[in-house]
């Protein structure tokens, strides 16, 4: 699996890495050759008083260190680059599955956990891969680039200023698991405060009309000062790290100060080395506390990674088949159908059903009966435990899924818009659509006139939440939404529960008018419906408890008809 990944976003990119590798080796021997040139200084210009020696001396070190920051520049602006590009191609990857996860996986997993992956996950990546990880490979080499030439210079005193090193991996290694485990906690918290945020957003009606906002307010802030908390923890163990890896790095100096300067003294020595010495030491602790940084982020990245990966790989339990769909009749049959969301806790049972095309069937039955199921299992949201639901006597599990989906136009209680003009809403799922189509469309589903009277006609703008049009008016853009697709099978459930009684009168002569010549489950509750309808469903605890035409359901006296007397079923 990894190295799908090295192929997918690390390789396209290695021509970046290694330019970015080229200029940070530049940048380093620049950097590492200046202490040589100043030794060269002291012990070949100031001892021997060359003033001429000094301007070349002083002109070399300035012209090193402009090299050594040229070349950090490139260095650290191709390594943003690489990363920048490999994140933005995780990105992509990671909505284009998105896209493509079981429709159980949203109802399961909260919104604001996914997009936490988006933003705080990604973000930690983004660092790991265009911080972390270059750091920890750059400084390593030179942390060893400066060691090697220290031992060069006088091994016995390198070994005497590498004594303080085993203590300065001690303290980061003992500091960095208590700064990696508080981070740990500090993006948790950011997870669930993204969760609230969303929840939030969504809900701010609920919100305000409860006056609940001091409520809300509270439970953010709760996860912000712990947040927060946890965050000052780390900054603080990250500055006693700093505080202590200096001192005993300036122990490392003394040591220098002292074994250097009975060398420098016994004539082992130059002063101009023991300069350099000075400077090399004073330059260990910044890589160290570098590759410690970065090791800690990398771990964090790692922890991001894997929240990641886990929705990349998330198994789809209902799966494309391998066939296409051509134009078919709109025949639909539930054979022996058995399904439940959970293990033993039966949701539908036993559903055997054959609709002919153009037939029109209602299913009715009390709230929790399994009705939005039974539209789950046809639209292949979920697929059933046992049994075959067939499309024109084709087994919907060998189909692709968008060749099915193609062929049902569905439609909710509560209509999802897009925040997109009525136009764009109406050909969603046909892009191509001129505006004649759509507007044929939006006639057929009655919803022409009142578009037009909008300020903007069909350019009028759907807000967020659809909140600016009538829920009438929603529910008709939607069915012109479904119906431009031209589907044989219509799939309605509830669609004008939410309406009062003039926008559900509105909406029901709209699909009357849009469900002839098309075989349309009507789940509803309406009782002039299931009157005109060929067939009705009466569902009860998963199962089918009645089927037949309104009149025949009436004259077998059963549960049917006591629900229509008792007037549960409205008029
Ligand atoms: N995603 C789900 N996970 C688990 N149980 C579910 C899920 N969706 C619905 N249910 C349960 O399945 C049963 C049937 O639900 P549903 O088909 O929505 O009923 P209806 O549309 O007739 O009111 C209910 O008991 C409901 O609580
Ligand atoms: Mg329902």
């Amino acid at each position: 699996m990894f190295k799908l990944y090295w192929r997918k976003f690390i390789v396209p990119y290695w021509s970046l890495v290694l330019i970015a590798l080229a200029c940070f080796v530049v940048s380093s021997a620049a950097g590492l050759s200046a202490p040589l040139i100043i030794k060269f200084l002291i012990d070949n210009a100031l001892v021997h008083g060359n003033v001429q020696y000094l301007h070349i001396i002083i002109a070399s070190i300035i012209g090193l260190y402009l090299l050594r920051g040229v070349f950090s520049y490139l260095h650290g602006q191709t390594i943003a680059k690489a990363g920048n590009k490999m994140v933005a191609k995780m990105r992509e990857s990671m909505f284009e599955r998105l896209q493509k996860l079981d429709y159980a996986y949203f109802i399961d997993i909260p919104t604001g956990e996914i997009i936490s992956l988006f933003t705080n996950d990604l973000a930690l990546i983004q660092q790991a891969i265009s911080l972390s990880v270059p750091d920890l490979l750059v400084e390593s080499i030179n942390l060893m680039a400066i060691m090697l030439i220290m031992i060069y210079f006088d091994w016995q005193l390198a070994l005497v200023t590498f004594a303080t090193l085993p203590f300065i991996i001690l303290a980061i290694n003992f500091f960095n698991k208590k700064i990696l485990s508080l981070g740990m906690v500090v993006e948790n918290t950011f997870a669930k405060v993204t969760g609230i945020l969303h929840q939030a957003l969504l809900s701010m009606i609920v919100v305000q009309s409860y006056v609940r906002e001091d409520y809300e307010c509270e439970k953010f802030n709760i996860n912000m000062r712990h947040a927060s908390g946890e965050f000052i923890k780390v900054q603080r163990f990250k500055a006693m790290l700093i505080a202590l890896v200096e001192f005993l790095a300036s122990i490392g100096l003394t040591a220098i100060i002292w074994f250097g300067g009975r060398e420098v003294i016994n004539g082992n020595l130059t002063i101009g080395g023991m300069f350099a010495f000075l400077i090399y030491i004073i330059n260990i602790p910044t890589p160290i506390r570098r590759i410690s940084d970065a090791i800690s982020n990398m771990k964090l990245g790692i922890v991001a990674w894997r929240r990641i990966n886990a929705m990349q790989q998330q198994i789809n339990t209902v799966v494309d088949g391998p066939d296409e769909l051509g134009s078919i009749t709109g025949k639909v049959e539930f054979k022996n159908v058995n399904f439940a969301y959970l293990p033993e806790v039966d949701t539908l049972r036993d559903i055997n059903i054959v609709v002919e095309p153009s037939d029109i069937v209602a299913i009715v039955g009390p709230s929790g009966a399994g009705k939005s199921s039974f539209a789950n299992l046809l639209l292949r949201f979920y697929d059933p435990v046992d049994g075959v639901i067939f499309v024109d006597d084709i087994d919907i599990r060998t189909l692709k899924m968008s060749a099915l989906r193609k062929q049902i136009g569905f439609i909710q209680q509560e209509p999802i818009l897009f925040n997109l003009s009525v136009l764009e809403n109406i050909r969603y799922g046909r892009p191509t659509a001129t505006l004649a189509e759509v507007q044929e469309a939006a006639k057929a589903a009655d919803a022409h006139d009142f578009i037009m009277e909008l300020t903007d006609g069909y350019d009028y703008r759907v807000s967020e939440l659809g909140n600016n049009l009538s829920g009438g008016q929603r529910q008709r853009i939607a069915i012109a939404r479904a119906i431009i697709l031209e589907p044989p099978i219509l799939v309605l459930d509830e669609p004008t529960a939410a309406l009062d009684a003039e926008a559900e009168q509105q909406v029901m002569k709209a699909i009357r008018k849009v469900s002839k010549n098309r075989t349309t489950f009507l789940i509803t509750h309406r009782l002039s419906t299931l009157i005109g309808s060929d067939r009705v469903i009466y569902l009860v605890n998963g199962q089918i408890v009645e089927i037949g035409t309104h009149s025949e359901l009436m004259e077998q006296d059963g549960i049917y008809r006591k629900a229509v007397l008792s007037e549960e079923l409205r008029v």
